[in-house]
């Protein structure tokens, strides 16, 4: 096997890390942040199944960007675990030298009955989205009026399982921001890292306003009247997520600032969707097709040094124009697509 390069980085110094793989496009809710029904309807163009990597074709990459520095990979959606075999790329992940962390993003509704062959194939960790604790509220917003039952019951059969569990909460103003002190109590000594995530201009379709968003600071302003908290510092360099623990020692939270503290000088995150399209930023308009070189049989070495290639031109920072009032209007490409 050839020996890890160092590793590369792009036009600011950034090294490549990380590696988001959606695994599929398609997903059982229909959140209207993400995939707003009205637009994700029964006649919508998913990807057919041939246009799909397989996860010999997935696994083949994995290793040439474990390569290229690639430590941890995170598997996403759609929903994940609709793809059958996940336990078994999953399991093949494991085996690859440099790969310390495999984690999963999923709406935990598969999670009762994946959760015990996902941790005995190697994952260590899921993400699991849950915007609200109030029935009426999360039926409003998952597009299928689910409860949440079956949500929370994937959030145990995780830990049961020994899964580690972060929750994530997308927070939007009118629509659940009543939400963050019942899921922060809900949550508060569960052995759950409850993350809220800034509502973010994503995709094409979900009707993003700054007046929509809530702060950061609002968020832990919020929290901190009733439960005091303390900042964290970052678990690994580039965390998504700024920590703070609550005062009492009951655990921590997390606030994902996209919008309003902006990580763009730490990003080391590469996606790949799941029929091949390599993008180098969340907010990106188009992607580049390394599934065609794969099928048309490109040599390891050559796959390396495009993927090198693409990584080292990089100079995405989107967020930051954002902030910087640099945006423009361009067509982005779907968060159900490419999984966040
Ligand atoms: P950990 O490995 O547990 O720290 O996970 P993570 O926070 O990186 O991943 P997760 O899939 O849970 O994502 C949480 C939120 O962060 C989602 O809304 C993602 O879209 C968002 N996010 C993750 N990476 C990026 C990024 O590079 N840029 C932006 N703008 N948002 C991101
Ligand atoms: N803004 C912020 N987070 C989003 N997610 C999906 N759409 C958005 C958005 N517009 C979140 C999901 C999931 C993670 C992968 O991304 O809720 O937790
Ligand atoms: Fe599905 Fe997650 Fe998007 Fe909701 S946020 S529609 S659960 S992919
Ligand atoms: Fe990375 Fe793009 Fe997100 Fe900035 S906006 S943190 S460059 S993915």
């Amino acid at each position: 096997m050839q020996a890890h390069q160092s590793p590369i980085t792009d036009v600011f110094g950034r090294p490549l890390r990380d590696l988001r793989i959606s695994v599929i496009d398609r997903c059982n809710l229909r959140c209207n942040y993400c995939m707003p029904k009205e637009i994700f309807g029964d006649d919508y163009p998913f990807l057919p199944e041939h246009e799909l990597l397989s996860f010999e074709e997935m696994t083949r990459l994995v290793r040439t960007f474990a390569q290229l520095g690639v430590e941890k990979v995170r598997i996403t959606g759609g929903e994940p675990l609709m793809r059958k075999n996940l336990d078994a790329f999953i399991a093949d992940l494991t085996n690859i030298s440099g790969i310390k962390d495999i984690a999963l993003t999923t709406n935990a509704f598969f999670l009762p009955r994946q959760a015990k062959r996902l941790k005995a194939a190697g994952l260590k960790r899921v993400n699991i989205s849950l915007d609200a604790i109030e029935d009426d509220v999360f039926k409003q917003i998952n597009g299928k009026g689910v409860v949440t039952l079956p949500v929370l019951k994937g959030i145990e059969a995780a830990q049961q399982a020994g899964l580690e569990v972060k929750v994530n909460m997308v927070v939007k103003k009118g629509m659940n921001e009543s939400q963050i002190l019942p899921m922060a109590r809900h949550f508060k000594g569960q052995d759950v890292i409850l993350r809220f995530i800034e509502f973010m201009d994503v995709g094409n379709h979900n009707g993003w306003d700054f007046n929509n968003v809530v702060s950061k600071q609002e968020i832990i302003d919020t929290i901190h009247q009733e439960m005091p908290l303390e900042k964290a510092e970052e678990n690994y360099y580039g965390e998504v997520a700024s920590r703070y623990q609550y005062k009492d020692g009951q655990g921590e939270i997390g606030v994902i600032s996209s919008v309003t503290d902006s990580f763009c000088g730490t990003c080391t995150r590469l996606r790949l969707s799941a029929d091949g399209k390599l993008y180098t930023c969340l907010f990106a308009s188009s992607g580049y097709d390394i599934r065609s070189k794969l099928r048309a049989g490109v040599a390891d070495d050559q796959l390396t040094k495009s993927i090198a290639e693409l990584w080292s031109l990089r100079r995405d920072r989107y967020s930051d124009e954002r902030s910087e009032l640099k945006r423009t209007n361009r067509p982005k490409i779907e968060m159900s697509y490419i999984g966040g």
